[in-house]
């Protein structure tokens, strides 16, 4: 097995361009998934004291060849990927400017709602809505999943979803019945959704770790929801006195997906559950469990709640560029719509 895996980098220092050309934009999370590394060296470079890219990048290759018995050609070549990898990329605001230029937008289906979110939700953004039980936040995403796989001119990016379910609310037959709605094909609409069903938040990590892979498989993967974020956190952590454990878990996931949104060019919706405090009279009332914990690393957060004659109001809150503000819409079995005129009054 090394051997295989040292024949494979000797392959590799032999297409050293063709190897630079299918590296340089390539972003490795893992000491085994460098380029010649596989998970038999990658053991042996962690028990040799470099637990992750960014260590590795700073070592001295004859330490490698030592504690890997590889050769030094092969140890120094592993050094500079991991240093590659782990380089720190800045870009001119010019740069920015054009990277912002690719970012598109699914359709909500309301169009008040699409207009508070400046068109839609964004790629390279993660969007949370936030909001008590029966708010409408998963309805949202089912409405999205299917929206996102529109053509453009509809509101969406022929795309496909990947969908990490963790309270085991995602209904296929909802799916079937909004496609059908929108003219798609109902058994190709979910045929084009990815389901990972999270039994434990470290599942939930490791289903997150995967998404990689699957973009890669299926490039036209245009929105990533997860369903809820903080579900399983909350439930593991309770009474636990590990709150900055679990913090910390979770700012690795929610990093992990803004990293995913911005590589990709992928959308990525999350819902929070969020419980009313009769006891808070002033301001949000909602504001407490669990809401600042993703504030900061949301690019977008609506705020749902129900509203009169069971109309849903969403309210978005803290975005960087867009106003404040709120759009009332409708659930119904066709999905989110606004509401009909006649129902205003
Ligand atoms: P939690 O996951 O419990 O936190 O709630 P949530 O915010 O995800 O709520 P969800 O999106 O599941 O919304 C459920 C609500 O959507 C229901 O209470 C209904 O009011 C509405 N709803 C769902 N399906 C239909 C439908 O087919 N027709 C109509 N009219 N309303 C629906
Ligand atoms: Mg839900």
């Amino acid at each position: 097995m090394e051997d295989d895996e040292i024949e494979h980098v000797e392959e590799e220092n032999e297409n050293e361009e063709k190897a630079e050309e299918l590296h340089s934009d390539f972003e490795y999370k893992d000491i085994k998934d460098l380029p010649g590394v596989g998970s038999t060296i990658a053991s042996k470079i962690r028990n040799a004291g470099y637990q992750d890219i960014i260590a590795l990048a700073t070592a001295n290759p004859l330490i490698l060849v030592e504690a890997c018995g590889i050769g030094e050609p092969t140890a120094r070549k592993i050094v500079a990927e991991a240093r590659e990898a782990s380089k720190m990329n800045f870009m001119s605001g010019l740069e920015f400017e054009d990277k912002r230029k690719s970012v598109q937008r699914i359709s909500t289906g309301s169009e008040a709602l699409n207009i508070l979110l400046g068109g839609g939700i964004e790629t390279q953004s993660i969007t949370e809505c936030y909001g008590e039980y029966g708010s409408g936040k998963s309805q949202l995403a089912f409405q999205l999943a299917v929206d996102v796989q529109l053509p453009l001119e509809k509101g969406g990016l022929e795309g496909h979803a990947i969908w990490i379910d963790t309270e085991g609310t995602f209904r296929p037959s909802r799916i079937e019945q909004l496609a059908a709605v929108k003219g798609l094909d109902p058994k190709q609409a979910l045929q084009n959704i990815k389901i990972g069903r999270a039994y434990s938040s470290d599942h939930q990590v490791l289903l997150v770790d995967k998404i990689p892979e699957l973009i890669n498989a299926d490039p036209k993967i245009k929105l990533i929801v997860v369903d809820s974020m903080m579900a399983l956190f909350r439930a593991e952590y309770v009474g636990r006195g590990t709150l900055a454990d679990r913090q910390q878990k979770v700012n690795v996931v929610l990093h992990n997906l803004q990293r995913l949104a911005d590589r990709f060019n992928v959308a990525v919706y999350i819902t929070n559950q969020v419980m009313a405090r009769p006891d808070v009279m002033f301001g949000d009332p909602t504001a407490a469990v669990g809401g600042h914990i993703i504030g900061h690393v949301a690019t977008y957060r609506i705020y749902l709640r129900k509203g009169k004659k069971g109309s849903r109001v969403g309210k978005l809150v803290d975005s960087p560029s867009l106003p404040e503000g709120e759009a009332s819409f409708e659930i119904t079995s066709n999905g989110i719509a606004d509401i009909e005129e006649e129902k205003k009054k």
